[in-house]
This record gives structure tokens, C-alpha cells and sequence, in this order.
């Protein structure tokens, strides 16, 4: 069967414009909910005013890699600031989390050691650990007494667990706790993409927006592009390792670094992420309405905080359903093989801080007319 007869041929939408919460495709105007900016800072006049400004001060271009004449100093500065507000002793910044994932882990494990790994982690860690050279052995999505089994096994002093910590299509938690309690009793360097949860999801009066998994993990992975709103990425580490990076990761010296006025941008995003308290308050209810929504409804959804993942199954389903949500104005990302497994299919929804009551209201209504004549 080809690609497109699965189900599986990925033909985008091309989009006109964004503009909040909407996308602008040909003459339509849709509400989407295939966002990563949670926040909605990306969208927000006072980040794309302060964004502006900074290009305009510093240049478009860092016109190097940073190991030849791209080493400025308001990087370091904003790397600093980086570390500090997310509790780690160093920051590194990368062009994209996908370089970050793939350029940190392929540098920081060779042959002889060994890395287990939750099955649901991101492709680009996924890269990263075979890039490396290490053993590997993947345990079942966020399942500790699997992992504990693995851990069993292995020697722990060249041993590495990497997961999500809100992972990015299921949408549920990692068991901080229950990883924590295996690294007391294994001693195992833990590395967590927070992609998805830093700027958006944290202590539980939504203060700091400063991920979910600081007591469980070494090293951290959060990415620019989805709750702080510009573009880009950052890895969080113990004093030392950012040396190591620095002068042994390929993706990251083979490469122009960001420049100058991301550096200033990224600061500017992080003040913006200090005053967002009320935005995560909104955001973290606006998705547990939808969630109480459509489970009400009948619909299968999983998903704890702001990624929601509503159950299709197969595959050309899911692509029906896209495209008649898509006539009612609404986009929403049908995740499909190889995203997810095969013959789960999901629509993965992207809530943020922008979304309302009514979205919610209009979503699941025209999510249950759909069914209705399907079914
Ligand atoms: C969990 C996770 N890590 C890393 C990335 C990659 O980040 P970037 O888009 O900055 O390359 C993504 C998706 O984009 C992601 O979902």
C-alpha cells in the first residue's frame, strides 16, 4: 500500500498568515489548535515590538559559529539568566531544540555506555542517542517498574535515562517522583526534554512557568519555539558539561550561531514568562474545560495539561476528520504514523492562553457533528 492510501502522505495546508489565536489559509479564517505558543507571546504585540527592536540594534546576523567570531557576550549574558531562573549551573543555546537534543546526547554518551529511554521521546533525541554509539534499550511510555527492570541489568555508573517531562503528543506528566525514587536507589544521569512544560507549566500556583521535573533531572532540554514564543533552544546542565559541549558537539560548533538580538530577545521572553501567571492560571483552565468537554461527549482523550490527544485509531480517519473540522474553520493536527504508532492515530490539540470558553464550545460541537455522520 502507498503512503497515500494509508493514510500516512503528509501534504500540509499552506498558511497565508497567523494572527492570535487564528490561521489564515486561502480565504479562510480557522481557529487553531495545533499551537505550541501556550503562552501566546509569539503572537503578542509587546514580544514582536521588543523582537523588532532588538534586530534593529544588533543586526540580523551572528555571521559565524560561535567557536570562530560569534561569541558574544550578551549570549553568554542571556545563558547566564537562562541557568539561573530554571535552577541549573549552566545554559547552552542551540539553533533549535532538534539540533540541542540530537547535538547534547550524541556528544555527552559514546560506546560502552548505555542509555535507556522512555518509547515516546522525541525523534530528535531518538537521533541523538543512536548518533552516539551507545547501547540502548527503550522502556514502555512512562512505565517505572519497566524502567526499573532495565536498570536491573546495566551497569549505573555509565548509565543515562532520557524522557519528556510533558510529553508532546500523549500529553501526560512524567512520574517525577516515581523517576526520582529509581535515581536514589540506581544513581543513573537523568536528561528531561521540557519542551513542552517550561514557560508553561511549574509550581503549582503557576508563579515561575519553570517545567515540572527539576528533582528528577541532570540535565534539561527546553526549546524557544512553543511557550517562549521566538525560536531556538537551550540545554540546562551541571557545572562543567557546557565546556564539553562547547568544544566536542558537532551541531553545535559546525553551525552559525543565533544572534546577538535573539540573545536580547530571549531575555525580554523571560521577563515576559516571569509576569505570565495569570496566562498559565487560563491556560491550565481553558484545557481542562476541553478535556471535561469532550470526555463528556464520549470522545477518548488523554492529555493532563495543555496537550490534549483526542483517540482516532486509523489512519485515513484521522485525515477525514481534519479536513471536515477544516470546514468548519477549525485546524488541528491529525498525528499520524510515524509521530505516533501505527493505527493510533490522534488529533493532536495545542491549547493556549488564547483560547476561551466559546473555542472550547464551538471545537467539541463540531467535533460531535462530525462524528454524528460518520458514525
Ligand atoms: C519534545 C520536543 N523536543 C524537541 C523538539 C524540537 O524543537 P525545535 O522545534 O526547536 O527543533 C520538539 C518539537 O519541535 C519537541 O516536541
Amino acid at each position: 500500500m502507498s503512503k497515500k492510501q494509508a493514510g500516512l502522505y503528509r501534504n500540509p495546508p499552506e498558511i497565508r498568515k497567523r494572527q492570535g489565536k487564528y490561521l489564515f489559509i486561502g480565504s479562510q479564517k480557522v481557529l487553531n489548535f495545533s499551537s505550541n505558543d501556550y503562552l501566546g507571546l509569539g503572537s503578542s504585540k509587546k514580544l514582536r515590538k521588543k523582537v523588532a527592536d532588538n534586530f534593529l540594534k544588533y543586526g540580523t546576523t551572528s555571521s559565524s559559529s560561535r567557536l570562530v567570531s560569534g561569541n558574544y557576550s550578551i549570549i553568554t549574558a542571556a545563558e547566564k539568566e537562562y541557568a539561573r531562573y530554571f535552577g541549573y549551573d549552566q545554559a547552552l543555546f542551540f539553533p533549535s531544540g532538534y539540533q540541542a537534543n540530537l547535538g547534547m546526547i550524541s556528544t555527552f554518551f559514546e560506546p560502552g555506555d548505555t542509555i535507556i529511554f522512555d518509547k515516546h521521546i522525541h525523534a530528535s533525541s531518538v537521533k541523538g542517542i543512536t548518533l552516539s554509539g551507545a547501547d540502548f534499550y527503550g522502556y514502555n511510555h512512562n512505565a517505572m517498574s519497566h524502567l526499573s527492570k532495565r536498570l536491573e541489568n546495566y551497569d549505573q555508573s555509565r548509565t543515562a535515562v532520557i524522557t519528556e517531562s510533558l510529553f508532546s503528543m500523549d500529553g501526560d506528566f512524567l512520574d517525577v517522583e516515581g523517576l526520582k525514587k529509581l535515581k536514589q536507589r540506581y544513581g543513573f544521569l537523568t536528561i528531561v526534554d521540557e519542551a513542552h512544560a517550561f514557560g508553561a507549566l511549574g509550581d503549582p500556583s503557576f508563579k515561575t512557568g519553570c517545567g515540572i521535573a527539576r528533582d528528577a533531572a541532570d540535565i534539561a532540554v527546553g526549546t524557544f519555539g512553543k511557550a517562549l514564543g521566538l525560536f531556538g533552544a537551550f540545554v540546562l546542565m551541571p557545572q562543567g558539561f557546557k565546556e564539553y559541549l562547547i568544544n566536542f558537539s558537532s551541531p553545535f560548533i559546525y553551525t552559525t550561531t543565533l544572534p546577538e538580538a535573539h540573545a536580547a530577545s530571549a531575555m525580554d521572553v523571560l521577563e515576559m514568562v516571569r509576569e505570565s501567571k495569570d496566562k498559565r492560571r487560563h491556560l491550565s483552565e481553558v484545557s481542562r474545560h476541553m478535556k471535561e468537554c469532550l470526555s463528556h461527549e464520549g470522545f477518548k482523550v488523554t492529555g493532563e495539561a495543555h496537550i490534549l490527544a483526542v483517540e482516532i485509531g486509523e489512519e485515513n480517519m484521522a485525515v477525514t476528520v481534519f479536513q471536515k473540522l477544516l470546514e468548519k474553520n477549525i485546524f488541528v493536527f491529525p498525528a499520524r504514523y510515524p509521530t505516533v504508532p501505527m493505527g493510533k492515530a490522534i488529533l493532536r490539540l495545542g491549547m493556549t492562553a488564547l483560547h476561551t470558553q466559546e473555542d472550547v464550545k464551538y471545537f467539541v460541537g463540531s467535533l460531535r457533528k462530525i462524528y454524528g455522520k460518520i458514525e
